[in-house]
């Protein structure tokens, strides 16, 4: 299981990365938009910190559009992997930069059909969103039991990138299912590390050996 963190703000990845499990980061539009810096300079700065796939996403939503945007971002770095939409331009675009041995992501994936049309165009990766599909009361990780096992059936290389996270447990569920690789927000990761009897547990070691110095 790889981690990636899903974020454009430098603190986060910097915190996350020093932690050593961290394996890519993934970024989006609005997170971007949040961070109000220029891209590219951000794209530098995440280069500096992480030594791994780092996805960067198209605005373009027309076919030439999407590759220009692509090709500027992939003649960066070797580690950026480009983030289309799953729309037919995205796809037909994914195709063209897959035959260029570009790395894509296809992103606002929300159903089995919407996977496997990636997984033809030859998508590195496919990112289904499980927190907006929880959010409308339909089961997300359901949708990853489901792509995993089409990509088993017919041995699809595309990596299942499951995005939206909202809590541990989605990390836990699509570890159990297989999926490649869960993208968490900063706070998910953090969230990763508790457990309230790991915290006791602690503190009753420390305060039975402190006993044992106090005595000498
Ligand atoms: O980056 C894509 C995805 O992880 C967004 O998550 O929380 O905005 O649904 P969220």
């Amino acid at each position: 299981m790889k981690f990636f963190i899903d974020t454009a703000n430098i603190d986060e990845i910097k915190e996350a990365a020093s932690l050593g499990i961290l394996d890519g980061v993934t970024t989006n539009p609005s997170l971007v938009s949040k961070e109000g810096k220029d891209f590219r300079k951000l794209l530098d700065e995440i280069l500096k910190i992480v030594d791994g796939p780092i996805s960067a996403e198209v605005v373009s939503t027309d076919y030439d559009g999407i590759l220009k945007e692509a090709r500027e971002y992939a003649a960066i770095h070797k580690n950026i992997v480009i983030k289309v939409p799953l729309i037919k331009e995205g796809l037909k675009a994914v195709k063209t930069l897959t035959e260029e041995k570009i790395n894509t992501n296809v992103t606002l994936c929300f159903s089995p059909s919407q996977a496997l049309l990636a997984a033809k165009a030859g998508a590195t990766y496919i990112s289904p969103f499980v927190g907006r599909l929880d959010d409308i009361s339909t089961n997300g990780m359901d949708l990853i039991s489901q792509i995993v096992q089409i990509y088993r059936n017919y041995d699809y290389q595309t990596q299942v990138l499951v995005a939206s996270i909202r809590h541990p447990l989605h990390l836990v569920e699509a570890s159990l299912i297989g999926a490649d690789v869960c993208t968490m927000p900063f706070s998910v990761i953090d969230k990763l590390f508790n457990h309230p009897l790991t915290d006791n547990g602690l503190a009753k070691f420390l305060s039975d050996w402190k006993k044992l110095t106090d005595k000498k």
